[in-house]
């Protein structure tokens, strides 16, 4: 029987991002079945996928889990409760399985001896016709029997996979992703990169509340908002408070667009502020447990604090939507409010207002994508490529980092460390005292032949962002697929 897989555990057993295994259903070389893929054609693509699997699984996991600044700890295992109940989901699979195994065993051992009979009974054409039946299932039989069949070795590790985390579909986006150790459902699709609709985060609110279509769910948080008998009767479910036990279908509103997400205001505290380099910080704020900030990846928030205030990008991503990063630029290279917030202790109330902007990555779009910053324009393609990275839509992720000043890729080393650890993401840092705007986009263009096959994100100083943009579109790249940013 054909092995049909979706192509988020495809992608997760060989250890591939989701948009490599969608580039070759395109290309013809992968075949799909209503979006799911053969076990088969997937080991004679991946032959090397029982090797392969962890090590990228693990490697990507862990660069994402640096990135992002999860404790690894927590996410390892799902809790014995958890695990018990897919064990005890898999046990019953195999007992319907030993069960059919032994009804089909009955049907052809009783095939086999009313074809004996009916030679033994016939005569002529009708007897000789049985004994080639016979002695053809004698040999299918022998065959299978005798066949020592090679453990499947991507059954092996979906079978560990579906122990270890649920696969989770959304409807009607299709949307899927997996949830992981302890997480409630909502943490395990904010880190997808899914944007739920939710609010509190804590149980309280109930804006996250979802049907549950097929699967089982658990709670694992405290919940305080009481859903009704009507609504827990059609299988509603709050996913901040609840995680799946097995594989579940949900069908969940999200958020496509800025417009979707409400404005808000939080009272923050200061975490850390550390120097990045000369005349540049990061500060990080964390919001309170119980009010976290709801945002897309890309946009901007108004902080004030002291007195002074500014809009920032976020350089991080809402999939830690309680720790949030900016990128400051004081001294000679800032403003005031920035030089300011750069001079905060830990412990200091930042209150945020926002979010801001549609910077935000194109819904609709699976195109791999070139980013090109400037300086601090980093900021928020830090949170937009830490976005692609966990939503692995995109085939190819390009970053291109034009520094004006010496010492001016202040997370380099970051970059770097992606760049080592996924196999679609490229680092071109570049210093300005070999570049400008236009040697830079003749030098993208140069890299890239099918350039206009890519959605571009620009951002940095507006002088930067301008000539890029003219450049570019002077080289007839199309309007619709580049997004820009000044910051
Ligand atoms: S987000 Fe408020 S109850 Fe879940």
């Amino acid at each position: 029987m054909r092995q049909l897989l979706s192509l988020s555990r495809a992608a997760r057993l060989v250890g591939v991002a989701r948009g490599t295994l969608q580039q070759k259903i395109q290309s013809g070389e992968l075949a799909s079945f209503d979006g799911m893929v053969s076990g088969e054609d997937l080991l004679r693509l991946y032959p090397a996928a029982e090797l392969e699997s962890d090590i990228g699984f693990e490697r990507v996991r862990k660069i994402k889990d640096e990135a992002f600044g999860r404790r690894m700890r927590e996410r390892l295992l799902p809790s014995q409760e958890i695990l018990a109940q897919r064990l005890f989901e898999q046990s019953r699979e195999l007992a319907d399985l030993r069960v059919h195994l032994q009804r089909y065993h009955a049907m052809v051992v009783q095939l086999r001896e009313r074809l004996h009979q009916a030679q033994a009974l016939g005569s002529g054409d009708a007897s000789a016709q049985a004994a080639r039946l016979g002695a053809l299932l004698d040999g299918e039989l022998e065959a299978v029997l005798g066949e020592s069949a090679a453990p499947n070795a991507l059954a092996l590790m979906d079978d560990m996979l579906r122990v270890m985390s649920a696969h989770v579909v959304l409807r009607p986006s299709r949307h899927e992703f997996f949830v992981d150790g302890a997480d409630t459902i909502l943490e395990a699709a904010l880190r997808a990169g899914l944007a739920l609709n939710y609010g509190c985060s804590n149980g309280n609110c109930g804006l996250c509340k979802a049907r549950v279509v097929s699967g089982q769910v658990q709670k694992v948080r405290h919940q305080d908002y009481v859903l009704s008998e009507a609504e827990k009767q059609q299988g509603y479910t709050l996913l901040c408070s609840n995680t799946a036990v097995g594989d579940l279908v949900i069908e969940a509103l999200e958020s496509t667009a800025p417009s979707d997400i409400p404005e808000q205001q939080i009272v923050a505290r200061v975490k850390s502020v550390q120097a990045l380099g000369d005349g540049l910080s990061l500060l990080h704020l964390q919001t309170p447990r119980t009010n976290r900030l709801r945002f897309l990846a890309g946009q901007s928030l108004t902080l004030t604090a002291g007195g002074n205030s500014a809009q920032l990008p976020i350089a991080s991503c809402p999939c830690d939507d309680r720790n949030l990063q900016f990128h400051l630029a004081h001294g000679a290279q800032g403003d005031a409010a920035q030089s300011a917030f750069a001079g905060l202790k830990p412990g200091d109330a930042v209150t945020l207002f926002g979010p801001w902007g549609d910077f935000v990555l194109r819904a609709d779009s699976t195109r791999s994508i070139v980013f090109i910053a400037c300086d601090t324009g980093f900021a928020p393609l830090k949170s937009l490529l830490e976005h692609a990275m966990a939503l692995e839509a995109s085939e190819r992720l390009c970053l291109y980092w034009l520094a004006s000043q010496p010492g001016g890729h202040y997370l380099g080393n970051l970059c770097r460390s992606w760049a080592g650890a996924l196999d679609n993401f490229s680092y071109s840092p570049v210093a300005a005292e070999h570049s400008d705007a236009t040697e830079l986009v003749r030098r993208i263009g140069a890299e890239h032949a099918d350039l206009n096959a890519f959605d571009i994100y620009l951002a940095g100083p507006e002088a930067f962002v301008d000539a890029v943009s003219m450049d570019l579109l002077e080289r007839g790249f199309p309007r619709t697929q580049l997004v820009a940013a000044v910051v």
